[in-house]
């Protein structure tokens, strides 16, 4: 399977940043054990700090790709764009968190892109990106 994650804002620091919260590993070495823990699948890691250009990753991918793993981090909160992103493309997206969003600050506690999404995760810590891979993973041989 041809599968994209896709993470917005600030996790690019993951690793460095406030670790209580996000844990110490960094994405690109969680990358490298996710890809050796899925050799047989086509996996692609993208990284944005810019709306845009999350919203232009979304739409090259849509419609090609068979999943879409989005941590939309703060964008999560505001970004109608991204929303209508998800909501026009064809290829699934499950939308995952690090953190669990409903323990945290109020305004964290809404998504205005799950609606588009095909399930969530949230406060699972990277843990959730690799479960939401078996997911695609397991419904395409449910599907063949
Ligand atoms: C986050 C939660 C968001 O509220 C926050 O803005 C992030 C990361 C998470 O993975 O827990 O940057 O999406």
């Amino acid at each position: 399977m041809k599968i994209v994650i896709i993470n917005g804002p600030n996790l690019n620091l993951l690793g460095k940043r406030e670790p209580s919260i996000y844990g110490s590993e960094s994405f690109d070495a969680f990358f490298s054990r996710l890809k050796a823990s899925f050799p047989d699948h086509q996996l692609e890691y993208f990284q944005s700090n810019i709306e845009g250009e999350i919203v232009n990753k979304i739409q090259e991918t849509g419609f090609s790709y068979d999943g879409i793993i989005l941590n939309a981090a703060a964008y999560t909160h505001t970004s109608v764009a991204i929303s209508d992103a998800i909501a026009a493309v064809q290829t699934p997206v499950i939308e995952v968190h690090i953190s669990n969003i409903y323990a945290r600050e109020e305004f964290r506690h809404k998504s205005i892109i799950s609606k588009n999404c095909a399930g969530m995760i949230s406060g699972l810590g990277l843990e959730g990106y690799m479960l939401a891979l078996s997911y695609f993973i397991h419904q395409d041989q449910r599907h063949a």
